[in-house]
């Protein structure tokens, strides 16, 4: 019986010793539910030391592919580009511009989410072109929505769309990280790297796009030492409030 129907049911019995009610207000249990969802977030861990010779099959890649492309983005507009970096020479030269972090170096594909920071009409028209294309929606329909969201964009400066753009990395990233633990392959989202030093050996001025995160992925070393490390985390009634 899952620990959910015991809940329900107010009983408060545990058919596994993992499965330790949320609900319940017991001061004698850490309360931690285990579900397969749950052990898998468990697992994922931000990895210091990657298996260098472990290489993720096309397969991995594409999930991660698809899931950076269904991401839910404001608008719909997806103002956000994915690398995807496979060649030991380039990832060895991004260290020096990581903060020295060698995950960079060891994982098997560096992921790169980059922004793309002009969002004017020919962009947006392009989205819905795309509308028109996959839902044959009429333009008499789509062009008062075009027409408004291009009128709201107009308005803002580059930086507020750069900021807006950046949350929607941000989300990306969220998602990357979960797809990456459903699918067990091992990650380690990074802010710590110099922007302007990835614009250059990647050459991604010519591309327009801004990187603003960084996510190599492949699997965990054997020694390294943090897959062993507790997770560090708010007890669950600090960080979630129920409002009823
Ligand atoms: C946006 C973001 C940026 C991060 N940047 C780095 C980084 O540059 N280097 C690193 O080793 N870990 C980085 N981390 C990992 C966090 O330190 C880590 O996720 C956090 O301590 C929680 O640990 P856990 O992910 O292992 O559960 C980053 C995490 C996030 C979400």
């Amino acid at each position: 019986m899952s620990v959910y129907s015991n809940t329900v049911l107010g009983l408060h019995t545990y058919s596994h010793p993992l499965e330790i009610c949320y609900f319940c207000n017991s001061n004698t249990e850490s309360r931690i539910v285990m579900t397969d969802t749950i052990k898998n977030l468990e697992w994922r861990y931000a990895v210091k030391k990657f298996a260098s010779d472990s290489i993720l099959s096309e397969e991995k890649i594409d999930v991660l592919k698809q899931a950076f492309n269904l991401t839910a983005t404001s608008y719909g507009l997806q103002p956000i580009t994915l690398l995807v970096l496979r060649n030991k020479v380039l990832q060895s030269e991004l260290v020096t511009h990581s903060f020295g972090q060698l995950q960079v170096a060891q994982a098997s594909h560096i992921l790169v989410i980059c922004i793309q920071d002009i969002i004017d009409s020919d962009y947006i028209s392009g989205y819905f072109k795309q509308i028109k294309k996959v839902r044959g929606t009429s333009d008499s329909i789509l062009d008062p929505f075009k027409e408004a969201m291009v009128n709201e964009f107009s308005k803002k400066d580059i930086e507020e769309i750069r900021h807006w753009a950046k949350n929607q990395a941000y989300l990306a990233l969220g998602n990357l990280l979960t797809v990456c633990a459903i699918e067990k392959i091992d990650s380690c989202p990074m802010e710590g790297f110099n922007p302007s030093g990835y614009v250059d050996v990647l050459q991604l001025e010519s591309k327009g796009l801004a990187p603003v995160l960084v996510l190599p992925v492949g699997y965990r070393a054997d020694d390294d030492i943090f897959s062993a490390f507790k997770k560090v985390r708010k007890d669950l009634k600090d960080s979630v409030i129920d409002v009823i």
